[in-house]
């Protein structure tokens, strides 16, 4: 091992990181338009149960498990593992995590790439560069690949300045910000005409929809995503964490903030779609739904911004703004799992390994931006939809069956002996080790069905 490992300097240095892993285009653009589509409050209402019953206690076996063992996703099922068996599982449910990572990093910054162009595109047509602005909005190879390298390039830069000089520090800085710009945003959209309307499609829920298999099936798969679950990513900032740290406190915070933002998020994209219909601009598509996938963001909304005037520039400025910011403080965790892993069982110095990866994850997006039709929703299904569930499943099934049960307890213990006192140390365990896997095998079957 070449390189010391790194670890987070203070308690909100992990918050801000592991909140910021969390927080991203999933949150501002995933959360709302899924609630959009599924019955609004009837979504978010389900949404919020899952989190908190499902997504949280999975969130609590990566913690602990990267916590304990102070590694990557590979060697951590490994050393908690006794017997050849179940190490080489371990070994290779680890590297599957390392993949999807790497493969939701592909086409994350694709689209991360495509907030960067929109973010540029109001200062093309401030200075009048009308060419360029249509270059940077209309959706090209050249534009799509230039603008993923560039957002690959950011998120590598900061990975190769290390856990604390690079992830904590950047996640101090961008976290708050992105919070800021996002009040004034809420506040200015929630003035306008239309914005009451939009309120009331995202919160009022539509009761029949409650336990429409779609709606359930969706409001997981968020969850997961949102959390960032089973990829090795909140195992990994676990393993940076300081053994003095409360982590069921840790974690139900970042459970806390993300799905708060989550909602938030909902507060400023709906009224804001309802907003854009009293300007004239089209919000239902021809099946009568509420416009959601890229055309909303790419689309309505600009074209609400351009309807506005003079105001509309700095207001998409600040909006896509968010949407890097958002996205820039996610792509990092994505990029940590495989570089932690090259650099602890590789040998290889963090810098190198960094760039190394940001290289395969340049080609591997620019394979699927040229393959755009082919492949771009195929490997959007197959990381979230099947792999980040079956991975979460595996993950409860190692932290609670494979792993001995006493080193379990103690690492939770860890930092906070007054925890065997709490509801948590009381129901997590047997939770884990039963429901989470059932659950989450149903939802999954479920899944593929429909
Ligand atoms: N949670 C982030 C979002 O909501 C995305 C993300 C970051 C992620 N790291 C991940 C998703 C790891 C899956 C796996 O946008």
């Amino acid at each position: 091992m070449s390189s010391p490992r790194g670890q987070f300097s203070s308690k909100t240095g992990f918050i801000l990181a592991a909140s910021g892993s969390a927080v991203g285009l999933g949150n501002i653009w995933g959360f709302p338009t899924n609630a959009a589509e599924n019955g609004g409050g009837a979504f978010v209402l389900i949404y919020f149960v899952l989190a908190f019953c499902l997504a949280y206690p999975a969130l609590m076996a990566e913690l602990i498990i990267g916590r304990h063992t102070k590694s990557n996703m590979v060697s951590a099922l490994q050393k908690i593992s006794t017997g050849a068996i179940a190490k080489n599982i371990g070994k290779l449910t680890g590297f599957y995590g390392v993949i999807i990572a790497t493969l939701i990093l592909s086409f994350y910054s694709i689209v991360a790439g495509w907030m960067l162009a929109f973010l540029l595109e109001p200062l093309s047509t401030v200075t009048g560069l009308s060419d360029v602005s249509i270059w940077l909005t209309e959706f090209g190879n050249t534009r799509n690949i230039i603008f993923s390298a560039v957002f690959i390039i950011l998120t590598t830069t900061v990975i190769s300045a290390g856990v604390e000089h690079g992830i904590e520090k950047w996640s101090c800085r961008l976290m708050p910000s992105m919070l800021l710009l996002m009040a004034c945003l809420i506040v200015y959209v929630m003035f306008q005409d239309g914005a009451i309307e939009g309120l009331k499609v995202y919160l009022l829920p539509d009761f029949r929809q409650i336990g429409d298999p779609q709606l359930i099936a969706s409001a997981m798969g968020q969850a997961f995503f949102s959390l960032s679950l089973g990829v090795g990513t909140m195992l990994i900032y676990g393993s940076y964490l300081s053994p003095d740290e409360n982590l069921p406190a840790m974690g139900a915070i970042v459970t806390i903030v993300d799905s708060s933002i989550a909602f938030l998020a909902g507060l400023l994209v709906l009224p804001a779609l309802f907003v854009a219909q009293q300007q004239g601009v089209t919000i239902y598509n021809e099946a009568g739904n509420l416009i959601a996938g890229p055309d909303l963001i790419f689309q309505t909304l600009p074209t609400l911004f351009h309807s506005m005037g003079a105001i509309g520039i700095p207001i998409a400025l600040v909006f896509f703004c968010l949407m890097t910011i958002a996205a820039l403080t996610s792509s990092i965790s994505m990029l940590e799992v495989p570089v932690s892993y090259t650099i602890e069982n590789h040998g290889t110095s963090r810098h190198t390994a960094a760039w190394l990866i940001g290289v395969v994850v340049f080609v591997l997006s620019s394979l699927i931006a040229l393959n755009f039709d082919r492949l771009f929703s195929v490997v959007v299904t197959l990381t979230t939809e099947y792999s980040q569930p079956l991975l979460g499943l595996m993950l409860c099934i190692f932290a609670t069956w494979v792993w001995h049960r006493d080193k379990m307890l103690a690492e939770i213990r860890s930092g906070h002996p007054q925890v065997e006192q709490s509801l948590f140390w009381k129901i997590w365990p047997g939770y884990v080790r039963f429901c989470c896997p059932v659950l989450i095998l149903l939802m999954f079957v479920q899944n593929i069905l429909n």
